[in-house]
């Protein structure tokens, strides 16, 4: 049979909601996990018709009808394959790909590639344990790795020398180049890895098809990765996916931290489900890849600036596949450590409190915007604004979509109405104290203990400091007054403020009570003017 690039037809499945595309013939309402409707292949009034988003697949019980999202529409529209592609191609606003059949000479040269790498590996994995890999493996095992680990992993060690160039020698130059072990210098061929500790990449089949080597003498750059060939794309390739897979589906969830040997940590304590980027850029088709199992994806990143940074990428890339029933979040890892780290200082037990206490997409991207952007100015909260609408707008459910934008509409009404409700209400406020002002009190409290004593509750809502102060030439009396009056201008300035918040907001229907409370303030101000000039005459 021939083969044909499955790659395409993922794409189509990734892109486009099963839901979505069978509600355009089919009218589905969601009762429980699945959506339902009247079969359209076969006649009847009751539902029976059965999609479920998650797996992919529609089932009609009364006819026993079944398939996927190609196969729908090749039935329904009664189309060939092809055709039904291009049709969703459409839909999903997708270039249909040439279809090109897989040639014998490339299914023997993918084979080979494999033959090498898989020779490669065993290599790899034989030096670790002999003498010219004893720092290698010293370094692992210090890392916490156990031989069953290793194995399991199939870490290795790439030597100092020639190895895998001089182990291929007889074979054809191009096929051996084309797995991006070995390079032509300007000596002759030479291995791509040296002195490394060495990460096999596998495919989701769990071929070896790349390799990560980490550098043992803390040389730059920490790692390197085989650059892109035929069978690797760093973008499409997620880092220790196939040993998570099945755990992604069991536990409903999948976990993407920063590093590989973090991934393998997590994998090996109690966090099966945790994968990584290769290279620390996360692409879409990551994302794409796991939200095929489901859309429960928990992101875990440095508590730095870096991290932040990331999270908000790994927000814009998650969005467009974000579905009413998703649980996204993003934990932050603090203090500088990775999950690595935090694994051996607290185990699990501390990972699980970090992973627990994940925020939120839709909580992470309000505190985001929150924080950077100043959302006490207009033009600060018209940004935030405006980036709030980018996001959600990524979201293709509709309804959805609009139900995030009146979340967000009722956060924005709730806490920046209200804060600019604050910033509009005349505050009581301090009296400006100034340098001078300061200095007085200062030395007034050094020099009369029983003065601070009291007024403590006055000084103190000064909020200065009163260390270092020098002694007062006031006297006693005068002391006191000065303080006296400081207060009766706070008293004074609390005053006009109400008098302003009153005369603000004067009610329709003001009556008597209004304006009897007015003139108290007034009666009010005017003593207090009296008293503090009565008190100004006298100091001087
Ligand atoms: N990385 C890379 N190339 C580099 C540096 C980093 O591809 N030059 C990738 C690796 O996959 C690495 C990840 O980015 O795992 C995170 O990098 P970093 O935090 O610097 O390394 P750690 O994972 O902490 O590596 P280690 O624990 O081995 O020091
Ligand atoms: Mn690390």
């Amino acid at each position: 049979m021939a083969k044909y690039d499955n790659s395409f037809t993922d794409e189509l499945r990734q892109r486009l909601s099963l839901v979505d595309v069978i509600s355009r013939r089919v009218p589905l309402t969601k009762k429980g996990q699945n959506y339902w409707g009247c079969c359209p292949f076969h006649n009847e009034k009751t539902p029976s018709f059965s999609v479920s988003e998650d797996k992919g697949f529609y089932h009609c019980f009364g006819c026993g009808e079944h398939g996927d999202i190609i196969s729908f529409i090749m039935k329904s529209e009664n189309m060939d394959f092809k055709t039904a592609i291009k049709e969703l191609a459409d839909m999903a606003g997708l270039k249909m790909p040439e279809f090109k059949q897989k040639s014998p000479e490339q299914i023997a040269a993918e084979e080979n590639y494999i033959k090498i790498t898989e020779r490669t590996t065993q290599i790899y994995q034989d030096l670790l344990y002999k003498d010219s890999g004893k720092h290698a493996l010293e370094y692992i095992k210090n890392r916490g790795f156990s031989d069953e680990i290793i194995k399991k992993y199939r870490i290795g060690y790439a030597p100092k020398n020639n190895i895998i160039s001089s182990t291929f020698n007889n074979i054809n130059r191009d096929k051996l180049l084309s797995t991006g072990l070995v390079r032509i210098g300007d000596y002759g061929p030479y291995d791509f890895f040296r002195d490394k500790l060495m990460f096999p990449i596998f495919n989701a089949h769990g071929q070896v098809v790349a390799f990560s080597g980490r550098s043992l003498d803390g040389s730059e750059p920490k790692y390197i990765n085989t650059t892109d060939t035929e069978l690797f794309h760093k973008r499409q390739t997620i880092f220790g996916f196939n040993f998570a897979r099945e755990s992604i589906h069991r536990n409903n969830r999948s976990i993407i931290v920063e590093g590989q040997i973090d991934a393998i940590q997590m994998q090996n304590h109690g966090f099966p489900e945790t994968v990584a980027p290769l290279g620390t850029a996360l692409t879409e088709d990551h994302i794409a890849i796991l939200c095929k199992s489901n859309r429960n994806i928990t992101f875990c990143f440095d508590g730095d600036n870096a991290g932040q940074k990331a999270a908000v990428r790994a927000c814009t890339l998650v969005l467009p596949f974000l579905r009413d029933n998703s649980d996204v979040r993003f934990a932050f890892v603090t203090g500088g450590k990775d999950p690595d780290e935090i694994l051996k200082i607290g185990g699990k037990e501390a990972m699980d409190k970090i992973i627990n206490n994940a925020t939120p997409l839709i909580d992470f991207l309000w505190d985001f915007v929150n924080k950077n952007f100043l959302i006490n100015t207009p033009g600060g909260r018209t940004q935030a604004e405006k980036y709030l609408k980018d996001c959600t707008s990524k979201i293709t459910d509709k309804i959805f979509q609009n139900e995030i934008e009146q979340e967000y509409n009722s956060r924005k009404f709730n806490q920046w109405h209200k804060w600019k409700q604050q910033k509009y209400t005349p505050k009581i406020e301090m009296p400006d104290i100034d340098i001078m002002t300061e200095n007085v009190i200062k030395s007034i409290v050094q020099t009369y203990p029983e003065l601070a004593e009291k007024y403590t509750e006055f000084l103190m809502s000064l909020n200065i400091s009163f260390d270092d102060a020098q002694k007062t030439d006031l006297s006693i009396e005068n002391a006191e007054k000065f303080i006296v009056s400081l207060k009766l201008q706070r008293y004074l300035k609390s005053l006009q403020n109400e008098k302003i918040e009153l005369l603000s907001n004067i009610p329709e229907n003001a009556g008597d009570e209004y304006r009897n409370k007015l003139k108290e303030i007034d009666e009010n101000i005017i003593q207090a003017n009296e008293k503090l000039e009565l008190l100004l005459d006298i100091n001087k």
